[in-house]
């Protein structure tokens, strides 16, 4: 295929602090949200027991192994690395005034490992995480006080990594706390309508916040949001399935319009008050989300259906987002529907919306791999998917959709997010861990790793349209 990638196109992978680097009480960090889902993002909340905890508490420990990790990244090309900071290595409770220097060392030096080889840092500020004494304390985001500690955070990182880091995003899949409360807004799971729009409000504030703090100190700094792309088509050509497809499509893209276009669309006055939902909006809060972000980015894994129809609505559903299924499609081993001509559609859905660059910050198949006899792990399956999906950004960027980059989820294995699995595998390189925590930790590459170094190095030629 001859390349429809842009020169600079920023080639590379996709990790969260959480989910990658263990040490979760190393150097003083403080308790996360996170820290009390052994179970993953939709799991209960679990009170610590010291020396009996989930498998993120070494996860693949990256806080320790990075240097490693990162001449693996940059064997294989890789132009840059979107990573987290956890908010509590820099602020254990979250209400601090001093940062924490150790943890603050620590991004310094990971920072300083990816400038060796050239990778740049696509740094996210909060990635289903928050410091547990914000939940403790004062309830979370469901409280105006978080956005000041989150702007006192973000000016922090900001400052100290000014000329290390350039491209930043705010929150991951900000309108993921529609399903996931307390990994969202640290709001309990049976919280009401008009209490997460609230938190939700109170974060998009933070995040205009940030936005502005990042234009102010970061020089030639840009910064975007994060939205879980799941993009819904209607079921059928029957009208009323078009129209509430549009609806349930509104209830993630509001995010974006709220961040993008820096107010509130005019269809969620009508949501509101059919769904008797209360939101404090003061007028300072109008004014600070005038600043919009620079770029859009999301993570892409499937899409799913709408429907109208009772009996069809009742079908089963073993997506993450309990979306109907689509009958055209086929689905991975955890029941998510692989469609890459989806990206296709939710590129130039973005782009026609929006007009600002996009950023593919995730997208990857979680699958079970064998390592063969001769320690081999022959991943096609990934590579398919992986191949199908940068040919439809491909023909996007040919739709004239301007594409930033493009970071596949989880390069290298790590603990998933929704059950918190290592069996879940995404990675070009395996990490022998398995999800009772026993393995040696080593590295090793994966057929798809040589496939990945090979479409980075032609920058997209090496891909295969297969139609
Ligand atoms: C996204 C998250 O929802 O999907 C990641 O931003 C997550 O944190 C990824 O890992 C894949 O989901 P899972 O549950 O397979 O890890």
């Amino acid at each position: 295929m001859s390349s429809k990638f842009p020169d600079h196109f920023l080639w590379g992978g996709a990790v969260a602090a959480n989910q990658v680097e263990g040490a979760y009480q190393t150097d003083g960090k403080g308790l996360s949200t996170s820290d009390l889902q052994p179970q993953g993002i939709f799991g209960t909340i679990t009170p610590r027991v010291d020396g009996d905890s989930g498998i993120k508490d070494v996860a693949i420990d990256f806080y320790h192994h990075y240097p490693q990790d990162i001449a693996l990244f940059a064997e294989m090309g890789f132009k840059c690395l979107r990573t987290s900071i956890a908010w509590t290595r820099i602020f254990p409770q979250g209400d601090e005034e001093t940062p924490n220097e150790a943890g603050l060392a620590f991004y310094d030096r990971l920072f300083d490992e990816m400038a060796r080889y050239g990778i740049q840092p696509l740094v996210t500020l909060s990635h289903y995480e928050m410091p547990y004494g914000l939940v403790k304390q004062y309830g979370g985001w469901g409280n105006r006080k978080t956005i000041g500690f989150f702007e006192h955070y973000a000016r922090t990182v900001f400052e100290r990594y000014k000329h290390k880091v350039q491209h930043w995003l705010t929150f991951n899949e900000i309108n993921m706390s529609l399903h996931a409360p307390f990994t969202g807004v640290g709001l309990a799971q049976d919280s009401s309508k008009s209490e997460i729009y609230q938190a939700i409000h109170h974060q998009l504030v933070a995040s205009a916040r940030a936005v502005k703090a990042c234009h102010e100190i970061v020089p030639g700094g840009k910064i975007g949001n994060m939205l879980l792309g799941g993009i819904l088509y209607p079921l059928s050509c029957k009208p009323e399935d078009v129209l509430e497809t549009q609806r349930q499509n509104r209830d993630w893209l509001f995010f974006g319009d709220v961040q993008a276009r820096g107010g509130y669309p005019a269809y969620m006055r009508r949501y509101f008050r059919e769904n008797g939902i209360q939101v404090e909006i003061t007028a300072e809060d109008q004014q600070a989300l005038r600043e919009t972000i620079d770029f859009i980015s999301f993570s892409y894994y499937m899409s799913g259906c709408v429907t109208t129809d009772e009996a069809q609505n009742n079908t089963a559903r073993s997506n993450i987002l309990n979306m109907v299924p689509n009958p055209h499609l086929a689905s991975s081993e955890w029941g998510w529907q692989i469609d890459p001509v989806g990206l296709r559609y939710l590129l130039n859905v973005l782009y026609d919306r929006y007009q600002k660059p996009l950023f593919i910050v995730e997208n990857g198949l979680g699958a079970k791999d064998r390592v063969e006899a001769d320690g081999s792990i022959n991943d096609d399956y990934r590579i398919n998917y992986l191949n199908d999906h940068l040919v439809q950004v491909a023909e996007a960027i040919d739709d004239g959709v301007e594409v930033m980059g493009y970071t596949s989820w989880g390069p290298i294995d790590l603990v998933s997010a929704s059950k918190a699995e290592m069996s879940k595998r995404y990675g070009f390189i395996y990490v022998d861990r398995d999800d009772a925590g026993n393995g040696s930790l080593e590295r090793r590459r994966k057929k798809s790793f040589y496939w990945y170094r090979d479409v980075i190095q032609s920058n997209g030629n090496s891909l295969k349209n297969k139609a």
